[in-house]
């Protein structure tokens, strides 16, 4: 057990961690993704859109396996380390350098919790022509915060996702509330693409001071 500061989140939480994985998501969230995995109906696959070093993806799939989830895990990142995430991996420890491939780590870091991990790696929405087109049933993102890139991920995924069943989990959606001008606009793009869409949402779970935010798909999009 250690303690780290939650840096991403830009508060002073000071959080114990069980889990040598640097993170940029807090234990809360980890907490309610490993809830959600144990809540996996059989219905489509789970993915993760930034997964870094797989600090969200590891209790995403200790609760889908006690689900029983059988199915491919889909992974995506360009996973090439910059300065940020070099000073981040080594508060836990963990020396990475500028520029350094992190896809094995990631891998390390996830093979020991579930061994079918379909990873792809390069540069989103880019690469999500090579999604399978299975029916999707979680659908984390953790990358895409700006547009066009995050509404360009959308419109590549949306037709996989069941309605009433798939959640969405924004793990960006209210980053923009530390900025103002032009940088807030631009973060806001979860944001206002639930706005314009928000018929088709309801919102399961957020937390104070926390950035994401997770909702459930209920039905077709209309403004896409
Ligand atoms: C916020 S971090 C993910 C943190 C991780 N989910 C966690 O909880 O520790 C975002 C990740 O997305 C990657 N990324 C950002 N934009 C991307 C893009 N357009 N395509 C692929 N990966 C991207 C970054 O390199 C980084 O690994």
């Amino acid at each position: 057990m250690g303690g780290s500061e939650n840096k991403r989140n830009g508060m002073t939480e000071v959080k114990e961690h069980f889990s040598e994985i640097p993170t940029m998501t807090s234990e809360p969230v980890h907490r309610y993704l490993t809830q959600l995995g144990i809540e996996w109906k059989g219905l489509g696959a789970a993915m993760e859109l930034g997964c870094w070093l797989g600090a969200s993806s590891v209790p995403l799939l200790m609760g889908l396996i006690t689900a029983g989830y059988d199915k491919q895990f889909w992974a995506f990142d360009n996973w090439v380390a910059n300065e940020q995430q070099v000073g981040m991996a080594r508060e836990w420890g963990i020396e990475i350098q500028v520029g350094e491939a992190l896809m094995p780590l990631y891998n390390k870091n996830v093979s020991k919790i579930y061994y079918r991990i379909t990873t792809i790696f390069g540069m989103i929405p880019g690469t999500l022509v090579s999604y399978s087109g299975d029916p999707i049933e979680i659908c984390i993102l953790d990358a895409p915060k700006k547009n066009p890139v995050f509404i360009n991920t959308i419109r590549a995924l949306y037709k996989y996702w069941i309605p009433g069943v798939t959640i969405l989990g924004l793990l960006d959606y209210k980053f923009y509330q530390r900025f103002e001008g032009k940088k807030r606009e631009q973060l806001e793009a979860p944001a206002r693409f639930i706005e314009d869409n928000k018929d088709s949402f309801e919102l399961i779970r957020e937390w104070e001071n926390e950035c994401p935010v997770f909702f459930k798909y209920i039905k077709p999009l209309k403004n896409i």
